[in-house]
């Protein structure tokens, strides 16, 4: 199968999700106490029917641990769910020989990580599977003599101590502007297009809207209504009749994604400060060398930002933990344009492991007021399908 054809039905399986699960949330059950950013949001056994194993995990991660499944496997998410899935998200719950052999997987994996590695998971379906259904298991010898390939999204790059985090700071503000500038650059509102996998990638209008420091709202015209991602500098929901949920509360990672990308929308000394360390280290996309920043903090998963020879942020990606395992988001940026004197970056693509979206902005103004309710928690929205399970 070939990539293509591979992405369009993941995709199409990802468009298929959504719409039917609000209306399971009243099955409630007793839920393991959460983490406190998690508080008061479902949790996945909660939402869904069918969970046995990843209990106790709001339903942002739950999507990422199914990413890390169907990347893991190399293929979309109907290697282990019912074809019907693809139109039918109920359908998502129908027992499959494959559902049960990747649950028997996940205590497979457990046991490894908890008997050699500290509970640490380093042990994960990537780890063997790394995008086969079958593990290779004898020597190969493309790795051992062929042109190695480097992956720039590696979360443990060598570190190069002649990068000093503050001077690659300096460089990015300086590139765009200058602080000053910057400083004056206090609000946007923006149009364009979108295009995802929940559009198959036709593109659609787009709107977006940021409130320094760093308040964000993205609101997406798809064909079966409006979709909006809003970002109040606390809180980050998706609300739309594409979410899985009629109004989705991000937690963890996906939540601290949101407010690395205010961050960027209003670059300042806050960015520097968004991790208690930084470490540096040089790779290269698309042949272009970059400089890597990567952040971390006590007890949380690592980000890693990149730029590029002019000093402009191309790259930026997050991690999220889930009970199988690290799972990235990457955000790339591109086509710098000027606006009142700072450059902004007028595309951007999203990519997570079960889903990917694109935004090319064709206008962008500065310093527009906008209303506060803009970045106000959105009001639920029920999918076309929710009533069909509604109980
Ligand atoms: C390697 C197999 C595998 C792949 C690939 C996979 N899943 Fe799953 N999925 C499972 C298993 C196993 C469960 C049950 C988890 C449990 O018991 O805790 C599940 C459960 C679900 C559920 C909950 C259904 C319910 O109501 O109980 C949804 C929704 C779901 N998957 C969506 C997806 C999506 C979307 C993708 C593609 C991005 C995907 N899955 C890819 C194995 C897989
Ligand atoms: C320690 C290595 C290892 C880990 C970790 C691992 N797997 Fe596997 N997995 C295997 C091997 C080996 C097979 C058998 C492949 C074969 O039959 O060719 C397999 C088979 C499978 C199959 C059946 C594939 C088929 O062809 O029907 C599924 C589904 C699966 N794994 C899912 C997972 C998931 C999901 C995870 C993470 C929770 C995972 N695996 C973690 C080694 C691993």
């Amino acid at each position: 199968m070939n990539v293509g054809s591979r992405r369009a039905l993941f995709g199409a399986a990802v468009i298929g999700a959504v719409c039917l699960w609000g209306a399971a949330l009243g099955a409630s059950q007793a839920a393991p106490a959460a983490p406190a950013q998690t508080a008061g949001v479902p949790m996945s056994e909660q939402v869904f029917k069918n969970i046995q194993m990843l209990r106790g995990i709001p339903v942002d991660t739950f999507f990422d641990a199914m990413g890390m499944f169907a990347n893991a496997m190399g293929n979309d998410c109907t290697f282990c769910h019912v074809s019907k899935a693809y139109f039918d998200k109920a359908m998502f719950a129908e027992q499959t020989p494959r559902m049960q052999r990747a649950r028997g997987m996940i205590a497979m994996m457990n046991t490894i990580n908890k008997q050699y590695f500290a509970g640490q998971p380093r042990v994960t379906c990537y780890t063997c599977h790394a995008g086969s259904q079958s593990p290779r298991s004898d020597p190969d010898f493309m790795t051992q003599y062929g042109t190695p390939i480097e992956d720039p999204n590696i979360r443990d790059f060598p570190t190069d101590r002649r990068i000093v985090a503050d001077q690659v700071f300096d460089k990015y503000f300086q590139a765009l502007g200058g602080v000053d500038r910057l400083a004056k650059f206090t609000s946007f509102t923006g149009k364009g297009t979108y295009a995802g996998f929940d559009t198959s990638f036709d593109k659609v209008p787009v709107e977006v809207y940021g409130q320094a420091p760093g308040k964000t709202s993205m609101v997406v015209h798809l064909e079966i209504g409006a979709s909006t991602k809003t970002y109040d500098g606390t809180n980050a929901w998706l609300a739309g009749p594409d979410t899985p949920m009629p109004l989705m509360t991000l937690t963890e990672g996906n939540l601290d994604r949101f407010r690395l990308e205010g961050m960027v929308a209003f670059p300042s000394a806050a960015l520097k400060q968004a991790f208690a360390q930084w470490r540096g280290g040089r790779t290269a996309i698309d042949d272009k060398e970059v400089i890597v920043l990567q952040g971390s903090a006590d007890g949380q998963p690592v980000a890693n930002l990149y730029f590029d020879e002019s000093g402009l942020l191309v790259r930026l990606i997050r991690w999220t933990r889930t009970p199988v395992g690290f799972v990235p988001t990457e955000i790339d940026y591109s086509n710098f344009r000027d606006v009142s004197g700072v450059k902004v970056p007028f595309n951007r693509r999203v990519r997570q492991t079960y889903m990917e979206m694109t935004l090319e902005l064709s206008d962008v103004q500065a310093n527009t007021r906008i209303d506060a309710s803009r970045f106000a928690k959105p009001a639920p929205v029920q999918g076309p399908g929710s009533a069909a399970v509604a109980k």
